[in-house]
């Protein structure tokens, strides 16, 4: 794979609607963009039943959506099976409001009953034992320490029943340590991922999203991530120091064109390309 667009936050939404209104940075909603962006429920869903299938051959129930945002996860989620539950943990109370108004227009009261939000920093979070955690869109980059990352990553493995499971994704590639921009047209506005620093003696990566409209208004800096940029060895000597006790990499396939093709197998390979993303399932 060598698009990229494909490095960070350049999830694929294939629910794009098209909107009769010309969007404006005034009239637009930054949390709707960012999901019509770099969020694709569904297909995380699929990879959550074919990931959980495979390591434990058996069907997923509950979730916990680490770093939940809107929660359109674990919306996706309980839709999916009447017997699925979510819990979505996020700090920033403003984006749990948020969700909280959105969800009864995305759930019948049904599905809404089988889903908790709930503000916690998911380092502390005590939340009762679920068969699959997600933390999505390197949210974890956040801990930039071994021992931060490491608290967290302990706090999941506690959070599982016994044959649980954690995935979380991560990104990376040559591009990744560049100061760069890419942008991308969605439906009536264009994402740009601004790569805006990165120091290479920490680690240290300053990324914003920005949203461009047909007006020529802007809204600059709607999502800042202060992360580091870590390797897939070290997350994945982390998730086995914090107790997992098998780590898979799923990496992504080439399709005819050259590029990601959007499925992720286990693999002990990787390419050295520009910019890949890929999921760690680490089981308990
Ligand atoms: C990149 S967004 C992730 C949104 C969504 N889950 C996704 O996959 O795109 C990161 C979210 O993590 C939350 N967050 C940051 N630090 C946190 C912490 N320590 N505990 C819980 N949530 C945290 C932020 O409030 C923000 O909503």
């Amino acid at each position: 794979m060598s698009d990229a667009t494909r490095t960070s936050k350049a999830r694929k939404n294939p629910n794009h609607k098209k909107r009769r209104s010309r969007r404006t940075a005034a009239t637009s909603d930054k949390h709707e963009l960012y999901e019509l962006s770099v969020q694709g429920p569904e297909a995380e869903g699929d990879f959550v039943d074919k990931a959980f299938r495979q390591r434990r051959r058996r069907l997923a129930r509950s979730i916990r959506e680490d770093f939940c945002g809107t929660a359109i996860a674990s919306a996706e989620w309980v839709k999916r099976r009447r017997d699925n539950t979510a819990i979505a943990v996020d700090l920033d109370q403003s984006v749990l409001d948020w969700a909280a108004r959105k969800l009864p227009e995305r759930l019948d009261p049904e599905q809404l009953g089988r889903l908790t939000l709930r503000r916690a920093d998911v380092r502390t979070v005590r939340t009762p034992p679920v068969d699959c955690i997600l933390a999505m869109n390197f949210s974890y980059y956040i801990f930039k320490t071994r021992q931060g990352l490491g608290q967290y990553f302990k706090r999941a493995h506690r959070g599982l029943v016994e044959d649980g499971l954690f995935l979380i994704d991560a990104y990376g590639g040559s591009d990744s340590f560049l100061e760069m921009q890419e942008r991308r047209k969605v439906s009536g506005f264009t994402y740009v991922w601004d790569q805006h620093s990165y120091n290479p003696i920490t680690g240290d990566a300053v990324n914003y999203i920005h949203f461009e409209f047909p007006d020529g208004t802007r809204m600059n800096k709607a999502f800042a991530y202060e992360w580091r940029l870590w390797t897939l060895p070290e997350i994945q000597e982390l998730l086995y120091e914090a107790g997992f006790s098998k780590v898979t990499v799923y990496w992504e396939g080439t399709g005819d064109d050259g590029e990601g093709n959007d499925e992720f197998d286990p693999s002990t390979v990787g390419e050295a390309c520009p910019g890949w993303i890929a999921y760690l399932a680490a089981e308990k």
